[in-house]
């Protein structure tokens, strides 16, 4: 028999106080209720890229809602880039699963190509049609560049992947794709990605202790909001009457690791955003911030870096990033004899 306290969110989870504000099941009495992991991000609009990556326009501002973990995230797929094209490359495959509105594929297609890359092959895929729509179409300009071939499909993480073996340089899956998930499918999806990559694959996904989100919408919308962990269900109600209800999975550390510790080598694993979000001045609270928060900044990234990787630190970020290298690929050091 499966046994559920075996996953360590579950576990984690039954530490935790049990909440008494469940309240009525909005499945039961309210039919404008949206139950599909698809049909949520459908219906999202237009409003859901700017809401999750600011203006799509400026794709490099990083200035948005969740500025700090999309530098965080982006420092650590730049350096990717730069070290493959360091080492000699001069093609790059690219993939990214749960794409979204495409907007992390078009920052490294861009940055590949303005990195010298000559060839340039991208897929992103999702399960939701009208982000692929929005993909296809901000994807206009980078697309026309010379040697670029990008494009984007409907298509469900949990089914095998056309990409042939080791045919992939890096394989994104960002900001809780995994999580929408059925957890049984995560060693299936994990090794259906270290099939395919040769270079590395790395993921982000809501650690089990983060801070609330409303996916699709600012936080400041959400009425009420209920995560059950032990069915990894997340139920909402938005204050424009939108109700959701969708399968949402919060990892620990430990556990996420163990997915993909079977089939890929884990370079890198922590906990980002720790204390920054935190720390936000909130323009309807909060005065100005003083002058001097220069110094609050470097010491507030200080923090992070001290804390990032210790395990009760991890859990409680805003988010996990798995860092994973495919056992195929060269080790760091024996990129750098090869450049030489
Ligand atoms: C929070 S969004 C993140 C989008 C994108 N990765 C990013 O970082 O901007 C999660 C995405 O996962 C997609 N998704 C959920 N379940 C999926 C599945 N089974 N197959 C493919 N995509 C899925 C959703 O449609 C949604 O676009």
């Amino acid at each position: 028999m499966f046994d559920h306290d075996s996953i360590p969110a579950r576990k984690w989870a039954s530490n935790l106080p049990i909440s008494h504000t469940v309240g009525h099941s909005i499945l039961a009495v309210d039919n404008e209720t949206t139950d599909d992991v698809a049909d949520i991000y459908n219906r999202a609009g237009d409003d859901y890229v700017s809401y999750a990556d600011g203006d799509p326009s400026q794709p490099f501002a990083f200035d948005g809602m969740h500025a700090y973990a999309d530098r965080c995230v982006w420092a650590v797929l730049e350096k990717k880039l730069t070290d493959l094209r360091a080492s000699g490359a001069s093609s790059i495959r690219l993939l990214d699963a749960g794409c979204g509105p495409g907007t992390w594929l078009r920052r490294l297609v861009i940055r590949a190509h303005a990195l010298g890359f000559s060839s340039i092959t991208a897929r992103g895929f999702d399960i939701a049609e009208a982000q692929i729509q929005w993909a296809r179409l901000a994807a206009g300009n980078p697309s026309s560049l010379p040697g670029v071939n990008l494009t984007f499909d409907v298509a469900d993480l949990a089914d095998r992947l056309p990409e042939l073996d080791a045919s992939v340089d890096l394989t994104l899956c960002l900001y809780s794709a995994l999580s929408h998930l059925p957890v049984a499918c995560l060693p299936e999806i994990s090794k259906e990605m270290a099939r395919v990559t040769s270079g590395y694959c790395i993921t982000t996904v809501r650690p089990i202790g983060s801070t609330p989100t409303a996916f699709v919408d600012s936080i400041e919308k959400v009425c009420r909001l209920k995560q059950d962990h032990v069915r990894n269900r997340c139920e909402i109600d938005l204050s424009d009457g939108r109700h959701i209800a969708f399968s949402f999975h919060q990892f620990t550390a430990a556990e996420l690791r163990n997915y993909f510790a079977g089939c890929f080598d884990i370079e890198d694993l922590r906990g980002i955003d720790l204390f920054h979000s935190r720390f936000m001045p909130d323009s309807r609270w909060n005065p100005v911030s003083p002058p001097g928060d220069g110094q609050l900044a470097v010491e507030l990234e200080r923090l992070e870096e001290a804390h990032a990787s210790r395990q009760e630190f991890m859990d409680r970020a805003t988010h996990l990033l798995l860092v994973a290298r495919s056992r195929r690929a060269a080790a760091p050091t024996a990129c750098v004899v090869a450049s030489t």
